[in-house]
């Protein structure tokens, strides 16, 4: 059955202008500047989404002082430099009726004085917890530099044909230190009273709307309850956004989820939160307001998330950002009754916010044109001139992807699979706690597969010769890896082989996962990766009541996840089902009952008993076809794991780039 969107298709009057419908792309940092001003990549990643049919675009934030400097791909700020390439963005968008609307901003305590060479400032001099620094107390000449700073931020973007700016006073940035007691220990007028906290906010919308006229939209960024202790309440939060509406300075609030203080994970949740986060909330502030639109954001996945938020009444629009990272064409394909073609997002941080944290700019896990489509979209939409016989060899993550994409260009492709089942690890991933989402990504590429009518053939194995008789004119080979018989650690690169690695007892993860086999009570999980596929199956042997034990040679457990804003979660959930963790250790051998630890800072060992070991140690490449296809002079192209093993990201990236090349 077709799902319809009769709320989410509803236009929208929002101060001058109509929404075509309910869906934001709202702001984030993309991190695509070039040289501090917005380019080639930059225009084709927010034309992607006008196209898309989203009816507004916040643009990621400029910062609006040269203390409010955050990274690296920043645009620049105070300068009028930024006009005029905006102003080709925004022209470019308004082409397609899309609202374009530009974030302003400064994080006070919070910014990152690597990149902005200056100290953070900030009401009182608080803590910043960005790093382990303080910041300076701003005095009032400075609070004014800062206003100003916004105010010809506002300027600028008017000027560059925005039709609004988005104040951001989320998260504990600098607008909200000012309105919270925990951060604003003034004592002088911009302290104190709630009027004297708002008092900083005011003057910078009073002055933008001097600057701009009357046909521009103001909005503000807030978060929503912060969750702890002295922080700003739901019932804080709504006063403030009453106060402000009763004076008509604010055109939307936009609530989000999170904290830099604290609760830095909730601002970009990931899939160990609970969906539809920040929809409460906004509900709250919606019932506060009378001028002010409301948007709902945070861990809304899907148009029919967003469908329901609407029609429940508890906001005017939504946001949807990772959403539409995953897919441009959201909106469209929603509103054309197409939903199930919508490339879902799997909410694993890896890619947008996992990038944008080591300062790169931003992509995405499940659709790697984010960051290219200046260079493949067009491609992506073309027809190949000289369609041709395709053979994918391997029906993972990589070959689908590959199969899909040379489909949908015009190639005849076959897709063959040696088990029952598509999908390959990623499958696997899709059974541990709360990753049911990657499921979905498996299906929705299963159904774009049938549709472009793709010749699937499971439980089929072809040797070389006869891959090499057959009648094809492009062979990719995608046969991925598998789980290294050798108990490599990378900690001991010296021990080749882990000495009773060959036991009964020991098994991979993919073993687990695929159920193939049964684990006594207790579990030593060896995490010589520090990702998911170790965590993620201590969470899952955890809730099948096994007593597990991860043993890491890092400080941590999943020590690589931390740039995916999920390292507090999964800590959490790992304390919460039980699970024992050893730092700083390695294997050195498994006997029948027992297993032998090494403690890398002292250099001694011990004995600990265990029914069962579980090895997340580097899988191998299965190279093999790819190797005898090569020795055999038969042309084929490897991409992904069976290159070397690595993330499903470099998979998916390779798959496409190749069937974009055919
Ligand atoms: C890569 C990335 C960068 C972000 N940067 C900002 C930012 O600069 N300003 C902001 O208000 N929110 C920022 N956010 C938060 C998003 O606006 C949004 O609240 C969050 O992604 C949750 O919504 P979603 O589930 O629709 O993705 C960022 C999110 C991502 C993924
Ligand atoms: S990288 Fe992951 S969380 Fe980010 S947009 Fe892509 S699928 Fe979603």
């Amino acid at each position: 059955m077709t799902e319809t969107f009769a709320h989410l298709c509803s236009p929208l009057a929002l101060r001058h202008l109509r929404l075509k419908n309910r869906i934001t792309f709202g702001a984030h940092t993309a991190n695509m500047s070039e040289d501090g001003l917005p380019g080639a990549r930059h225009l084709g990643y927010y034309l992607a989404r006008a196209r898309g049919g989203c009816a507004m675009i916040v643009v990621e934030p400029v910062p609006v002082h040269a203390t409010a400097v955050l990274t690296r791909g920043n645009f620049r700020h105070q300068s009028d430099d930024i006009i005029a390439p905006f102003r080709r963005l925004t022209d470019a968008c308004h082409q397609h009726g899309t609202a374009m609307i530009q974030q302003l901003y400064h994080v006070g305590a919070h910014g990152d004085a690597a990149n902005s060479w200056v100290a953070n400032w900030s009401p009182s001099g608080t803590a910043s917890h960005h790093d382990g620094d303080g910041s300076h107390a701003m005095t009032e000449g400075e609070i004014e530099a800062v206003i100003d700073g916004f105010v010809q931020a506002g300027r600028r973007a008017c000027r560059a044909g925005f039709d609004g700016v988005e104040l951001f006073a989320a998260y504990n940035a600098l607008i909200d230190q000012f309105w919270s007691p925990l951060t604003n220990r003034r004592t002088d007028r911009w302290g104190g009273p709630l009027e004297n906290r708002l008092s900083f906010a005011v003057r910078i919308i009073e002055g933008i709307r001097r600057q701009v006229g009357q046909d521009f939209v103001i909005g503000m960024a807030i978060s929503g309850a912060e969750p702890y202790p002295g922080g700003l309440s739901l019932a804080d939060k709504a006063e403030i956004c009453a106060w402000l509406d009763q004076r008509a300075l604010v055109d939307y609030f936009t609530v989000g989820t999170g904290s830099y203080l604290n609760n830095f994970e909730g601002i970009v949740p990931s899939f160990l939160t609970e969906p539809l986060l920040g929809t409460k909330d906004a509900a709250a502030i919606k019932r506060v307001v009378r001028h002010a639109r409301v948007q709902a954001e945070a861990r809304i996945r899907t148009p029919a998330n967003g469908e329901q938020v609407i029609a429940s009444g508890g906001a005017d629009l939504v946001s949807l950002v990772r959403a539409q990272i995953a897919d441009p064409d959201l909106a469209n394909k929603a509103l054309a009754g197409r939903a199930a073609d919508v490339r879902p997002c799997i909410n694993c941080n890896q890619e947008c916010i996992g990038r944008r944290l080591r300062d790169y700019w931003i992509s995405c896990l499940v659709n790697p044109s984010v960051g290219r489509e200046f260079a493949w979209a067009e491609t992506e939409v073309s027809r190949s001139e000289r369609p041709q016989r395709v053979l994918v060899v391997g029906g993972g993550p990589a070959g689908m992807e590959a199969a899909r994409v040379a489909a949908g260009r015009g190639h005849r492709v076959t897709l063959i699979e040696r088990t029952e089942h598509l999908g390959g690890q990623l499958r696997l991933a899709a059974r541990q706690p709360k990753r049911e989402e990657i499921g979905e990504f498996l299906a929705w590429l299963e159904r774009q597969l049938t549709q472009l009518q793709v010749e699937i053939r499971r439980d089929t194995e072809l040797s070389a010769d006869a891959i090499a008789e057959g009648d094809y004119d492009q062979v990719v080979i995608a046969t991925g890896a598998r789980p290294a018989a050798s108990g490599f650690q990378r900690a001991l690169p010296h021990v080749a082989r882990l000495p009773g690695v060959e036991l009964d007892h020991v098994a991979s993860v993919e073993d687990v996962l695929s159920g193939s086999v049964a684990l006594g009570p207790r579990v030593l999980l060896v995490d010589d990766e520090g990702g998911w596929r170790a965590s993620g199956t201590a969470l899952y042997l955890a809730e099948r009541g096994h007593r597990v034990t991860v043993l890491t040679p890092a400080l941590q457990v999943g020590h690589h996840l931390g740039h995916t804003a999920s390292l507090g979660l999964l800590a959490k959930a790992l304390a919460e089902r039980d699970v024992a963790v050893i730092t700083s250790a390695a294997l050195s051998a498994i006997e029948r009952e027992t297993v032998t630890i090494l403690d890398l800072l002292s250099g001694r060992e011990r004995r600990e008993p265990f029914d069962a070991v579980v090895l997340a140690t580097l899988p191998e490449a299965d190279a093999g076809l790819a190797a005898a296809l090569g020795a055999g002079g038969v042309a084929a192209t490897a991409i992904g794991d069976c290159i070397a093993p690595r993330k499903a990201t470099m998979a998916l990236y390779e798959a496409r780039k190749l069937a974009l090349e055919l």
